[in-house]
């Protein structure tokens, strides 16, 4: 198809036309000209397709489809083949329901764990994130089904989501809000993306021309097509300009008769306006040419959805080895969510499930289970009679696992949570029933984070996050051994909301949310300020025990640019086979820049049997060692030392090699009268210049012997001396050193020649 030519075929109205849906779900077709509708549908946890009447945030008119686990839970495998595989299943549903987009994945940084949405996205750490993203992405279209991946950028929160305005700089926003989109446009080139509805710096995503062309398509290369989330557009004529190509759901024919007059009168040129149809349709149509259609088995992927979600949960506590259960033993479930388990969150992403698995009905097939409802799965509601049975039957049992968790009223789109914790009634159930028996395990069905303070009583904690509509099947496998847990935190979990680094300014007031954190989310900031964490970023234990030893980095040069190959054994030292998450930080010892103490830079996860080792490789390139340099405007890995850190937790590093790298790169540096001494002395290439011609003015700070009495040696001590210089601009010498304007003026241009070399 030569997507050039049949733009030129198209009137004026025709190419504003095809910039707006044309219904809350499809794009517009051109009937004399071949151009077909097509639809898109939420995602990105399993297939939403509605009828074009529906709303975008109902259910009702969805047609029945499998709900895998949510985003919080498949990012927790840090299993980059699972989650091309849950979107491979995706893709092949779409194909089967003709959508030729599927609305996600959802990649925003998880900054609070308040945010209402969290259960949707992937993690805290941005390498993470990108890396899980581009696999998924990898598996929806290698089904010939494109992708919208989303919100882009800076959407971290639900209040004031559709006005706010995020605010933060440059080098936060590449370091930690950006590289997921990033990566995904590089390993896996989506076909479209979704601007957020907030704004960024005061400018609106969806008019944001620095955001969607000169950093998406400039900088990484983007070639897919940028759709607005549901009703962003603000101005629809700036948003062309700036590069929105559509706007979604469809809003009448005003905006689109805007477009038609900016071209007429001048302001929006035609040019411009080709481009966006071209990149519309070149997606339509990759999608519509090569249609397969099919059937998807809902038995299939329900199965499917259940192998998925036992590789996500994550075994958080496991003292005495509770667990495993033995189906020998007397075994008590408690808690609504047993029943009725929380699977998936609300809004735009809820799926209308095929069916529910839940781990009651299940185990009570294998074994006899003592069970009382304890608190309802959907509700804070304290009930004395029901928290009485529960604690009656804990009496009677050897061992107890509470499911408990978030009811959907506490996390959902829309809205935020307004604090951490589990619902009081559920605190104090655990807490009562771990006072009558010493073996209790809580299985945890939540979007994000929650307070614990009854984690000291408990022997267990399994976190079953948001796990799809085949939970049960994945918690009844884990549970009694079948399967063995290997889920790791894709996010820290904080003793307390308070100790989050964005806990002052989240979420925000006057229509301004600021990311005064910068780059210190999640494990950076809890690092760096050294605080105790109730889980770690990385954690997650296993019914068997690694081993990783023999670290070896290879390398063929000493260039940041030359690649370097990390190699670690692991083996499996228990007695039943499980997997490892191998988990690969770096740490920038060069001082050059303020940076997190350390940052996940690659991760691979292996399955042994036990007594196995097997070697992961895991490869290093110029990104990992860099920071974005503001003075730069690019990407600086500074020369000198780095730590290569490896563990199965970013709080248990095993392993640890230092490597020096060579920099290829300079931060641009030119010596005024203002620059200070200290500033010189950190490049060796001027040291000659200010031994010869600098020192000599410097006479005055002379210290130590040739202070002429013992009171001045005190007035004025070496430290004092050697700051004083360090801090001082060379326009000093004159004030001190008796130089003149012309002598400052001299050695400034002696200074830079040398820089020039
Ligand atoms: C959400 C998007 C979603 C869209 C369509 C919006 O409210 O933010 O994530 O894809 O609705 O349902």
């Amino acid at each position: 198809m030569d997507i050039k030519k049949l733009v030129s075929e198209m009137t004026l109205e025709e190419k504003a036309g095809m910039c707006s849906g044309k219904d809350f779900w499809h794009l517009k077709g051109v009937e004399r000209l071949g151009i077909p509708e097509v639809m898109v549908s939420d995602g990105p946890h399993g297939l939403r397709k509605q009828d074009s009447t529906g709303d975008h945030l109902g259910v009702n008119d969805s047609i029945v489809a499998v709900c895998f686990p949510a985003g919080c839970a498949v990012a927790s495998s840090f299993d980059r083949d699972l989650i091309k595989g849950m979107g491979e299943a995706i893709g092949e549903e779409c194909q089967a329901e003709d959508v030729s987009v599927v609305l996600g994945p959802a990649v925003n940084i998880k900054r609070s764990p308040l945010c209402g949405r969290n259960f949707e996205y992937l993690s805290e750490d941005p390498y993470l994130a990108g890396e899980m993203a581009a696999s998924y992405i990898n598996g929806v279209q290698s089904k010939n089904v494109g992708v919208s991946i989303k919100h882009f950028a800076l959407n971290n929160q639900e209040h004031e989501r559709m006005s706010g305005s995020s605010e933060a700089d440059e080098r936060t926003m590449r370091e930690i809000y950006f590289p997921a989109f990033e990566t995904a446009v590089k390993k896996a080139s989506p076909w479209t993306f979704m601007c957020s509805y907030n704004k960024i710096n005061g400018t609106f995503a969806s008019e944001n021309e620095w955001l969607l062309t000169d950093i998406l398509r400039k900088d990484w290369g983007f070639k897919g097509y940028v759709m607005s989330d549901w009703g962003a557009v603000n101005d629809r004529v700036k948003g062309v300009a700036a590069g929105l190509d559509l706007e979604m759901p469809a809003t009448g024919s005003d905006n689109d008769a805007l477009i038609v007059e900016a071209v007429k009168n001048g302001t929006l040129s035609e040019e411009v306006l080709d481009r966006t149809v071209e990149r519309i349709l070149n997606i339509v149509f990759e999608y519509a040419d090569n249609k397969k259609g099919g059937t998807f088995d809902h038995e299939a992927d329900h199965e499917k959805a259940a192998r998925i979600a036992s590789q996500c949960m994550v075994l958080l506590k496991n003292e005495d080895k509770i667990l495993p259960l033995s189906k020998d033993e007397k075994i008590a479930f408690i808690g609504g969510f047993a029943e009725k388990p929380r699977f998936q969150g609300g809004g735009s992403s809820h799926i209308n499930c095929y069916k529910v698995s839940d781990v009651l009905s299940l185990a009570k097939e294998q074994t006899d289970i003592l069970y009382a409802e304890g608190f309802p799965a959907d509700k804070d509601e304290e009930d004395e009679k029901k928290l009485a049975e529960a604690v009656d039957i804990a009496k009677k049992a050897d061992k107890v696992v509470i499911f408990a968790g978030l009811p959907d009223s506490f996390e959902s789109e829309g809205y935020d949570r307004s604090h951490m914790r589990l619902p009081a009634c559920q605190d104090k159930l655990i807490a009562e029933v771990s006072s009558v028996n010493p073996n209790v395990v809580v299985v945890l069905h939540n979007g994000s984070p929650v307070e614990m303070p009854w984690i000291d009583k408990v022997k267990g904690v399994l976190d079953a996050y948001l796990g799809g509509e085949a939970v049960g099947i994945a918690l009844c496998r884990i549970l009694f051994g079948e399967e063995n847990p290997s889920g790791h935190l894709a996010e820290s979990f904080p003793i307390k909301l308070e100790h989050n680094p964005s806990h002052i300014n989240f979420p925000g007031k006057g229509g301004k949310v600021f990311y005064d954190e910068g780059v210190f989310v999640g494990y950076r900031y809890y690092e760096i300020k050294k605080l105790d964490v109730l889980f770690p970023f990385g954690h997650g234990l296993s019914y068997t025990t690694f081993k990783l030893d023999n670290l070896k980095i290879e390398r063929n040069g000493k260039k940041d640019t030359d690649p370097v190959t990390v190699k670690v054994d692991v083996t499996n030292t228990g007695d039943r086979t499980g997997k490892e998450v191998v988990q690969l930080y770096v740490s920038d010892e060069t001082g050059t820049e303020v940076r997190p103490i350390k940052e996940l830079k690659g991760f691979a996860k292996v399955e042994l049997k036990p007594g196995e080792t097997k070697t992961v490789s895991m490869e290093l390139d110029y990104r990992s060692f860099a920071y974005y340099s503001m003075e730069l405007k690019d990407w600086f890995a500074p020369g000198g030392k780095y730590r290569i850190l490896v563990g199965n937790s970013s709080a248990n590093i095993t392993l640890c090699e230092e490597i020096e790298l060579e920099a290829t790169k300079k931060l641009p540096f030119t010596v005024t009268e203002t620059t200070t001494i200290g500033e010189l002395r950190m490049h060796p290439e001027l040291s000659e210049v200010i031994e010869k011609k600098l020192v000599p003015y410097l006479e005055i700070f002379n210290s130590g012997e040739d202070k002429e009495t013992d009171a001045a040696a005190e007035a004025i001590s070496d430290e004092m001396t050697d700051a004083m210089t360090r801090y001082m601009p060379i326009r000093s010498i004159r004030s001190f050193g008796g130089a003149s304007n012309g002598d400052i003026q001299k050695l400034v241009e002696e200074l830079n020649s040398a820089l020039k070399g």
